[in-house]
């Protein structure tokens, strides 16, 4: 499929895919997105709730690494708190070199370039430490394909929409991914439909409502109690 770099409302670039009208990151602000899904209601909740039972060291599974956008807002963060990261990206389909020369995250986020472009490079399938706090693990797989057990954290589910993946949002890959969180770990999305909520409840998640990011009246937030059971 066709893909093209677009610029986002905050300065910083996505990529959208023309035949879908689907990008990775919201046209309203991909940086702006990211921070307020995933780092402030995904790394800064469980970082203050689970700070003590996790050690100082937090394992995060994303659902599309993609741009790495995401990867690198939580390497900086990682930095700023002195929290030791281990980080799973699961991609089946890596972006193109010529993708990754033309976003802007580094500058937007006045950060060092190289480190955006070192976590590109970084193999597949081989954990690679990108700074002291921050161990990189990319997997190019489908995400059906993901069957760790009491593994994460955290998951980042950063999925195309449902519109244009419906197959994303079911009760299987909501299963796959609560056997893959460790008891009281909690998986964030943008994603505010009323179907992706109740599939995520069917298999024994607590799902909170949260204030979407800028463009989005709301968000969801997933997080697992070993003792609870599907509620269908
Ligand atoms: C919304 S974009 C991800 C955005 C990414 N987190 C970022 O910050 O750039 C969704 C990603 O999922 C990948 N993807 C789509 N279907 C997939 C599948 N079935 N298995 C694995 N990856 C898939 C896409 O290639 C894309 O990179």
């Amino acid at each position: 499929m066709q893909r093209k770099i677009i610029t986002t409302k905050d300065g910083s670039k996505t990529i959208q895919i023309e035949e879908w009208n689907e990008q990775y990151h919201s046209v309203h602000g991909a940086i702006q997105e990211a921070n307020h899904v995933f780092i402030k209601h995904g790394l800064l909740f469980c970082y203050s709730e689970f700070f003590s039972q996790t050690k100082n060291e937090i394992s995060i599974l994303e659902i599309g690494f993609g741009t790495g956008l995401n990867a690198l807002i939580t390497l900086l963060e990682a930095e700023k708190l002195k929290l030791k990261i281990n980080y799973t990206g699961v991609e089946a389909y890596p972006v193109l070199q010529k993708e990754i020369e033309q976003l802007n995250y580094a500058e937007e986020l006045n950060a060092d370039n190289s480190i955006f472009l070192e976590m590109h490079n970084a193999q597949w399938e081989t954990q690679r430490e990108i700074t002291e706090n921050f161990i990189l693990n990319k997997q190019q797989k489908f995400f059906k394909d993901i069957t760790e057990t009491n593994t994460y954290n955290l998951i980042y589910f950063d999925a195309f929409g449902a519109r244009v993946q419906p197959d994303l949002w079911t009760e299987v890959i909501f299963k796959a991914m609560y056997k893959a969180l460790k008891n009281k770990g909690v998986l964030v999305t943008y994603s505010a439909k009323g179907s992706v909520r109740r599939a995520m409840q069917a298999v024994g998640f607590i799902v909170e409502r949260l204030p979407g990011p800028p463009g989005k009246r709301e968000m969801l937030r997933a997080t697992k109690y070993g003792n609870q059971h599907s509620t269908i």
